[in-house]
């Protein structure tokens, strides 16, 4: 009789401290002696766009109307040095994912949908595929701590370099690619054996510090002949220091990532423990450049989290000049889609919960190199899809920005904004809903 009522209806008490998945991770842990890797980025709840409001037009401001008014989307990266700055249509670009993490067809079509809707995607640790640099009309190529797949003629076919120091998914740790994705191509690349683990260098091997990224930035230059603009990438912890560092060291553009930004792979622990939210590095980095006098001039691309128009609109009144989705992107492509449920169980996970990516079997065939997986996927049903998702991101974003009355999408300001926590409030540095009242403001 009991065992059809549910935990609640027989008055059983879930712990808060040890809730169902603590009890079940030390279960795992004690069962295997392994730590946890997975992809995807934090799962706990966290202080986010969610928590913020737009106050729309009304009789104080007066909004535009959504069919005869322009709103502009376009956006200007890189302008502070290089000969060719970035011109990109909509502010919502494709952080880097590297080939290895995703398959060489998943690649392709995030240049495909990019490339439609004029904005630009990004390599990532493991080098430049010709799939995504043929299909990618702006490619950001990354230099990282790895060096994997870095080649200077590679550098040269990019539109734009960026250094990477950190992800928000796991700053101060380096890159984790399982043997099972080490497939001879992913190998060739990386110039590494088939097969075995790489964890790739959480540091930079040429310079220990701000001073030795400037003369590599200098470098970086010259080989490029100063015409590619050049981004610096840091993971959210402590956001105002870094992001004056990046200035200083020269870098044209500044990448933030919050905690809550995805990952191929890493430790639970260090998802969910290291970092801090997105929310809560925008105004950091804001007032970095602010005070710099470089705001506006050296760009800000934030990424950690966004999913749809509201959280670009919301990032950019914070200050941010573009924006960067990596996991939103990989599900406008086709990850955790409810038509592989039945394969998804069978891996020991479910349609919205896949996070498994360090194994190589996603059914989806997008983080995988299994040949017979990766056919599943179609670059071009991929890459129009993401299309369809960028579109509809920009237009949502541009319908927020008319009702509070403004021509483009880089007007919008804080003041256009409220909380709805205190939590939020604080690291949004915007008022609580219904008061003047930002907490901790004037420390
Ligand atoms: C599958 C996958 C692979 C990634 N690979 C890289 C990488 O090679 N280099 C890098 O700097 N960041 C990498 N990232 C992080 C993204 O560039 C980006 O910072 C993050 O995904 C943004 O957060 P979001 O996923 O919530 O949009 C990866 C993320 C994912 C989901």
């Amino acid at each position: 009789m009991t065992d059809k009522l549910s935990v609640e209806q027989r008055g059983l008490r879930e712990s808060a401290t040890f809730d169902r998945n603590t009890i079940a991770a030390i279960q795992r842990a004690a069962q295997t002696g392994i730590y946890d890797i997975r992809g995807w980025g934090a799962k706990r709840a966290l202080p986010h766009f969610d928590d913020l409001l737009f106050l729309g037009a009304s009789m104080s401001r007066y909004p535009l109307e959504g069919y005869r008014e322009k709103c502009g989307t376009d956006v200007v990266l890189g302008a502070r040095n290089a000969k060719y700055p970035l011109h990109l249509d909509t502010p919502v670009t494709i952080a880097g994912m590297s080939f290895g993490a995703l398959s060489a067809g998943a690649k392709e079509a995030l240049g495909r949908g990019a490339s439609e809707v004029g904005t630009s995607t990004t390599t990532g640790d493991g080098g430049m595929t010709p799939e995504e640099r043929g299909q990618s009309k702006h490619l950001v190529y990354q230099y990282l701590p790895s060096r994997y797949g870095m080649n200077p003629d590679d550098l040269r076919k990019a539109d734009a370099i960026e250094v990477v120091l950190g992800q928000g998914a796991k700053p101060g740790g380096g890159g984790m690619l399982l043997g099972q994705k080490i497939s001879e191509r992913v190998a060739g690349m990386r110039t590494l054996p088939e097969g075995i683990d790489q964890r790739s260098a959480c540091r930079h091997p040429d310079w220990t510090g701000p001073d030795d990224l400037a003369i590599k930035i200098n470098e970086l230059r010259e080989i490029t002949d100063w015409e590619k603009p050049i981004y610096v990438k840091v993971g959210a912890t402590r956001t105002y220091f870094d992001v004056k560092l990046a200035v200083h060291s020269g870098a044209d553009v500044v990448v933030v990532d919050g905690m809550q930004g995805g990952t191929a792979a890493t430790q639970d622990v260090f998802i969910e423990h290291v970092g801090i939210p997105t929310l809560a590095a925008i105004p950091q980095a804001v007032q970095a450049l602010q005070e710099l006098g470089v705001h506006r001039q050296v760009q800000l691309i934030v990424s950690g989290g966004i999913r749809n128009g509201a959280d670009v609109a919301k990032a950019m009144a914070l200050g941010a000049d573009a924006v960067a989705i990596g996991t939103a992107a990989l599900i406008a492509l086709g990850d955790n889609d409810p038509r592989y449920a039945e394969e998804y169980e069978k891996i020991g996970s479910a349609a919205g919960f896949y996070d498994d990516f360090q194994d190589g079997k996603d059914p989806a065939g997008i983080t995988t190199q299994d040949p017979e997986l990766a056919a599943r996927f179609d670059p071009v049903d991929g890459g129009r899809r993401l299309a369809n998702f960028l579109r509809v991101m920009t237009m949502e974003a541009q319908t927020i920005a008319r009702a509070c009355g403004k021509a483009h999408l880089q007007h919008l300001e804080p003041e256009d904004l409220v909380a709805i926590s205190i939590e939020a409030a604080a690291m949004a540095r915007v008022p609580l809903a219904g008061t003047s009242w930002i907490p901790g403001a004037g420390l």
